[in-house]
């Protein structure tokens, strides 16, 4: 398939060979660790069919984009792939997407999209991928966020280190609505106006843990701060429990530029099952959405709140002067 991209150039996409291997392996490597490495019999497997692996040239006989596609069904050892498969009955993983370093933002990356998009298997099927959180792939989630992905869980990949958003994307540019996971059971959405009761009540619950007095906690002037967009709370949700956590985001007094992460709670029997992560990333993909360029956050006090630190730290928070900040692009 040929897609323009800048500068009146065409991409022109097609299956890979096994005469491209190494190149697409020196591509792949030169971008470790946004994509894993794989060992050349999994490169032999996916040429050979395994998985749609498809490239695109640089014009100058090298390999400038590659993309590597799965349908479910696959004896794929990847946990990002088992993820999507314990939940998804139709899907296309997009195990990787790499564009060489010096033709990013020329709009490579989303004519690879329009492309994998074009070629699947399933042309109903939502694409699937995930993206590192930790370490951060800032990138990477800019750009499929742009492109309509929506986060439908969060996952520690096991024996990796890695924290990752698990992300879905229809043909028809719709996102997937939050999956409820195993996990924590919990679906993640914005709270609108009508909302602001149980935002009233998550924020008591905050309140009460942080042992001050429940000021400007009342439902009607939270109904009217969300209404206005001048706060922004993220609901964790469980079917027949209602709210569950909470995240509480507010454009900074200070001027603009940078939003706070002004509140955070899950319901202390709930705790440990990746809610609170959840929560997070999903109030950074909001930050970043109204062009934030940080999200900070007050350093807890480690006599009251010990793990709270260390979450935050888990999440991208570094230590930026009195506060905890996580950069956003
Ligand atoms: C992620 C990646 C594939 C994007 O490819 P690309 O060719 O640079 O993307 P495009 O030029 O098509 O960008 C399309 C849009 O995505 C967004 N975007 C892409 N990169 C971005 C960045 N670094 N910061 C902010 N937004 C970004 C922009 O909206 C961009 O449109 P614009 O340039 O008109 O503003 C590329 O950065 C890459 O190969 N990274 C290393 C490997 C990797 O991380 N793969 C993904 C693993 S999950």
């Amino acid at each position: 398939m040929d897609v323009r991209v800048s500068a009146g150039m065409a991409a022109a996409f097609r299956a890979a060979t096994r005469a491209d291997i190494p190149g697409i392996v020196a591509l792949n490597d030169s971008t470790l660790p946004h994509v894993n490495e794989l060992p050349m019999e999994t490169w032999l497997r996916f040429v050979d069919g395994e998985a749609s692996l498809r490239v695109a040239e640089d014009g100058a006989g090298g390999i400038a984009v590659l993309t590597a596609a799965l349908p479910p069904g696959r004896d794929y050892g990847s946990h990002n792939y088992a993820w999507f498969q314990r939940r998804m009955a139709r899907f296309l993983y997009l195990d990787r997407i790499v564009v060489a370093e010096r033709l990013r933002r020329q709009g490579w990356g989303r004519a690879a999209y329009l492309d994998v998009f074009a070629s699947a298997p399933d042309p109903a099927a939502p694409v699937a991928c995930e993206v590192n959180l930790d370490p951060p792939n800032d990138s990477s989630l800019a750009f499929h966020g742009g492109l309509g992905f929506r986060e439908v869980g969060v996952q520690d990949v096991p024996g990796s280190g890695k924290r990752v958003a698990m992300l879905a994307r229809r043909p028809d540019g719709v996102a997937e609505p939050s999956l409820p996971g195993p996990d924590d059971g919990a679906t993640l959405r914005r709270a609108t106006a009508e909302d602001a009761g149980a935002v009233a009540r998550q924020v008591a619950a905050l309140r009460g843990g942080l042992d001050t007095e429940p000021t400007g906690v009342d439902a009607a002037s939270i109904a009217g701060m969300l209404a206005t967009g001048r706060l922004l709370a993220l609901l964790a949700e469980r079917p027949g429990e209602g709210a569950i956590g909470i995240a509480v985001v507010a454009g900074s007094h200070e001027g603009g530029g940078f939003g706070v992460l002004a509140g955070l709670h899950v319901a202390p029997s709930l705790r440990g099952r990746g809610t609170g992560a959840r929560l997070v990333a999903a109030a950074r993909r909001e930050a970043m959405a109204r062009g934030w360029r940080s999200l900070e956050a007050t350093v807890p006090d480690a006599a009251r709140f010990p793990a709270a630190k260390g979450f935050l730290a888990a999440n991208g928070f570094v230590p930026a002067g009195a506060r905890l900040r996580v950069l956003l692009a």
